[in-house]
């Protein structure tokens, strides 16, 4: 097949989360499987256009913004690292030029609507220049849905797109792209698709929206997320249109890059080891202690954590019993940026308790890396969570998860069973500091005083694998049904 995935982040380009993992990880995957796969992404200031050698197309891509007038943009041609899936960049410095991806702090950027806007229809006029009959296009979270709706709009009749369907995957419905309804007047496909059964909301515009209407079929990345969607405890909002779209609704679990997180191989780790030889893991442990100032203890269990400093991950949970999970013979290392009051939380707490706890404020892939092997547990209770990528990881490094059960952590995090043995980690469910209090310390109990116990975990949890080659059989599957869909609906 023909596919044009379409993303606002691809590893190692740009990257904010796991939307970009996923972005750089997927194409290579369907490439193996015989695709014909493209990747365009916006060419942020950070992506460095002599570090990935990338080449200039000869010609501009004029985009018309409807009221805002005709736009060039530039596009670059690349490859994704280590595959010949080629990524193209499109660049417009006034839009993309800048610093940041989507904005400063937690405030996006005040033009994120014609940036988008602009980037989705980039990525049509892309095709056209390249001549690219796509079976699908690919397009994910609010900065590309446009896509969707511009294909059945503006496109509708453009012999390049006759045979073309659109899939919108969802990493988080959190975020919808909710702007002024001047973007309508932008987006230039006519006032009548401004109202509440497309992409009108209190009297705004919801590209999300817009999207999940529009787009042939609908990812949720897992697929308890996928039905937890479709309640109101999850649905921002949009689950009454979910549910009335609920056919087009599949759930595909990402998959994780096992040649970036793996213990055995990882370069990025001071000692390698395996499921069969755990000694590395203990020295990664020491060598962790000592960058980061904490007692030179093996036996005591380390906790860590690795994650956006958003509400999401459970952030709120965390600091509501902090204090009494630092009563535990424990010791806790956090990586992470994003809400100010978290920073400034996490920031004293490891300078009030410097035998125990210590953080890194900031974004550093080397140190994720380093707490993913160095921990003997992972603390992810996250309020919710489409997928999840690092309670994978850390299955991987064994390192065993302590989740809430929400969304993918759900669907792969297995609970610990005692008495048989089983299970890959600890998990909770009520979003109550409490629960998250007593799932530590049942963890910190299991770690200290049912070692067998301990030791199934982690063997159950490293022989674990959630491998791109069958998430990207997932997506196989999707593409042809829409394709076969829009063959009934062509006839
Ligand atoms: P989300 O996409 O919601 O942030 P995921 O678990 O899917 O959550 O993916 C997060 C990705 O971002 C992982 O690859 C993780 O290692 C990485 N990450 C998040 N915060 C940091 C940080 N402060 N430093 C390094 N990597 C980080
Ligand atoms: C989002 C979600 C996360 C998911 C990632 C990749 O950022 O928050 O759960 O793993 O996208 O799909």
């Amino acid at each position: 097949l023909n596919i044009l995935l379409a993303a606002s982040e691809v590893v190692p380009f740009a990257k904010s989360g796991g939307l970009a993992d996923v972005s750089g990880a997927l194409p290579k995957a369907l490439k193996d499987l015989g695709h014909d796969i493209r990747v365009v992404m916006p060419r942020y200031y950070v992506v460095d256009k002599e570090k990935y050698n990338l080449k200039l197309l000869e010609g501009a891509l004029s985009v018309h913004m409807g009221s805002m007038g005709e736009m060039w943009a530039a596009v670059y041609e690349g490859k994704l690292p280590q595959s010949d899936v080629p990524i193209y960049f499109i660049e417009y410095d006034e839009f993309f030029g800048r610093k940041g991806l989507y904005g400063e702090d937690s405030d996006g950027f005040s033009d994120n609507d014609n940036r988008y806007i602009f980037f989705s229809k980039a990525v049509m006029q892309l095709a056209k220049k390249l001549d690219f009959r796509p079976d699908v296009i690919h397009a994910n979270d609010w900065h590309t849905a446009p896509i969707s709706l511009l294909l059945n709009t503006t496109y509708a009749f453009d012999p390049i797109f006759k045979n073309t369907g659109s899939l919108l995957s969802i990493h988080n419905l959190e975020h919808q792209g909710k702007f002024y309804k001047g973007a309508m007047d932008v987006l230039g496909v006519g006032w009548e698709h401004f109202t509440v059964k497309e992409l009108e909301e209190y009297d705004g515009v919801n590209f999300l929206k817009g999207g999940i209407v529009h787009a042939d079929a609908i990812n949720a990345v897992s697929k308890k997320y996928a039905q937890e969607i479709r309640t109101s405890e999850f649905g921002f909002g949009l689950q009454s249109l979910i549910n009335d779209y609920e056919y087009k609704l599949f759930g595909v679990l990402n998959g994780v890059d096992y040649d970036e997180w793996s213990p055995s191989i990882d370069k990025l780790i001071p000692f390698t080891f395996d499921i069969d030889n755990l000694e590395g893991k203990e020295k990664c442990k020491a060598e962790l202690q000592k960058e980061f100032n904490l007692p030179q203890r093996s036996e005591v269990p380390m906790i860590g954590f690795v994650g956006r400093l958003a509400e999401q991950k459970g952030i709120g949970l965390i600091s509501s019993c902090f204090e009494r999970i630092l009563e535990m013979d424990i010791q806790i290392v956090l990586l992470g940026t994003g809400e100010k009051w978290a920073e400034r939380f996490f920031k004293e707490k490891a300078e009030q308790y410097p035998l125990k706890f210590a953080s890194y404020i900031g974004y550093d892939n080397t140190i994720a890396h380093k707490i993913e092997a160095a921990s003997d547990m992972f603390l992810m209770p996250s309020l919710f969570e489409p997928c999840g990528l690092n309670q994978i990881y850390s299955l991987r490094y064994g390192t065993i998860p302590i989740v809430r059960a929400t969304g993918g952590l759900d669907d792969t995090i297995e609970n610990y069973d005692a008495y048989h043995k089983s299970g890959t980690g600890f998990k909770f469910y009520d979003a109550s500091p409490i629960a998250l209090l007593n799932t530590v310390q049942w963890a910190v109990d299991v770690y200290y005083n049912d070692k067998e116990g301990m030791q199934a975990l982690r063997s159950n949890a490293m022989s674990k694998r959630y491998e791109w080659s069958k998430a990207a059989q997932g997506y196989e599957e999707i593409y042809h049904h829409i394709i076969n869909g829009r063959l009934n609906s062509h006839h």
